[in-house]
């Protein structure tokens, strides 16, 4: 997919340039205020803001934070960022959140055009917000010269090559918890890929669908159907075993009172699965191992807990291991990956987690089409 480059503008002395990034970074309390505790998004920024600065530009950046709803939130004030984007690249101007206005999640031409105002040029570097028809997304590109941002280009190019040319086998890895969320994901991967492992919370209803008892597992009733016309194409592989706890046993950052329950393919009743067991892992694991091309999105099941994370740290060692073209997104796998000390040890680490998602299974996303579409030469 070509995206007009910044790279044609050239000189920007005197000129203005508002950069669309995505700062929306997890914060912490920190001796009674908020401070950004992981900033992964804003290091992946500074490339196109100091290339700005070093062209002449007048550099202002816009980001949306947290999900204020259209309202002014103090909590989801952009101000830990801008403390912190100080630190790291001085002399860029952040704004307020942009979602303390209605318009811009109502993609309100309106506030688009006055969000624009003032500025010679356009530059989209939010990757991971490039699936929102939001309105400091669309509305730009259609009022100035417009152009994606390095990362965004990569993002695309890693994507898009997954997509059109895979070594194979390509295996892809899907997890997380809402199964809603990611049945069109797999229904797509499923024609592409040659293997399709499920693991995480969305697996008890692909188990269900397969007529296994589930227990107390999150299970979406509504999706069986689905489930199952999936699990037919004979590409989807689903666990054959799962560690859990029983009902009400609590799940927390230093583990819990009691120790892992082992289950098989069935969850008794009164139970709840929360990662995958030893079997699930060591077949997933093998499927990896001969992979030349790698998708990954999701945790294997609810890795923050010490006791069930060994299914999402399998995977991580295996996708680092395997030596294919490995592309790795959304929050929870790549903070796992960072967790385990993988992140240098896959191909690509997608900043876009539901943006990835959405990438693969529409082959597009409206930012990127309102840059496509941008008028200007
Ligand atoms: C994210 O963190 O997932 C992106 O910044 C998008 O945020 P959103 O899901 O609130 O639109
Ligand atoms: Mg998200």
């Amino acid at each position: 997919m070509r995206l007009p480059d910044l790279a044609r503008w050239g000189d920007l002395a005197g000129r203005r340039v508002l950069v669309r990034v995505d700062l929306n970074t997890p914060v912490a309390r920190v001796a009674g205020r908020l401070e950004v505790s992981d900033d992964f998004r804003i290091r992946a920024a500074l490339p196109v803001l100091s290339g700005l600065l070093a062209r002449g530009a007048t550099v202002v950046a816009a980001t949306h934070f947290g999900r204020p709803k259209g309202a002014v939130v103090a909590e989801f004030s952009v101000e830990p960022v801008r403390r912190r984007l100080a630190e790291l690249c001085p002399g860029v101007e952040l704004l307020e959140n942009l979602r303390f206005d209605p318009g811009e999640e109502a993609d309100d031409r309106a506030f688009g055009e006055a969000l624009i105002a003032g500025f010679d040029y356009y530059v989209n570097e939010a990757f991971s917000a490039s699936h929102r028809a939001h309105a400091s997304i669309m509305i730009p590109p259609s009022v100035v010269p417009s152009a994606a941002g390095p990362n965004l280009q990569r993002e695309v190019a890693a994507l898009s090559g997954l997509l059109e040319h895979p070594a194979r086998p390509f295996v892809a890895i899907v997890g997380g918890a809402k199964v809603s969320d990611k049945l069109g994901i797999v229904d797509v991967l499923a024609q592409r890929a040659d293997r399709v492992l499920v693991g995480g919370g969305m697996a008890y209803t692909f188990l269900a669908a397969a007529g296994h008892a589930v227990g107390s597992s999150l299970l979406d009733a509504s999706r069986l159907e689905d489930c199952r016309a999936l699990l037919a194409t004979g590409k989807v592989l689903i666990p054959t075993d799962a560690l859990g706890l029983s009902d009400g046993d609590p799940v927390g950052r230093d583990g819990g009172p009691r120790p892992a329950l082992a289950f098989g393919e069935e969850i008794p009743d009164g139970c709840v699965g929360l990662d995958i067991g030893p079997a699930s892992i060591a077949a997933f694991a093998s499927v990896i191992a001969g992979a030349r091309t790698i998708l990954w999105n999701g945790p294997m099941g609810v890795f923050e807990d010490p006791r069930f994370g060994a299914g999402t740290e399998a995977v991580a060692r295996a996708v680092a291991a395997s030596g294919a073209n490995s592309v790795v997104g959304g929050g929870d796998s790549v903070a796992a990956l960072g967790q385990f000390g993988l992140s240098d040890q896959v191909s690509f680490v997608s900043t876009g987690g539901g943006a990835s998602l959405e990438f693969v299974e529409f082959g597009d996303l409206p930012g990127l089409r309102a840059l496509r579409e941008s008028p200007f030469p």
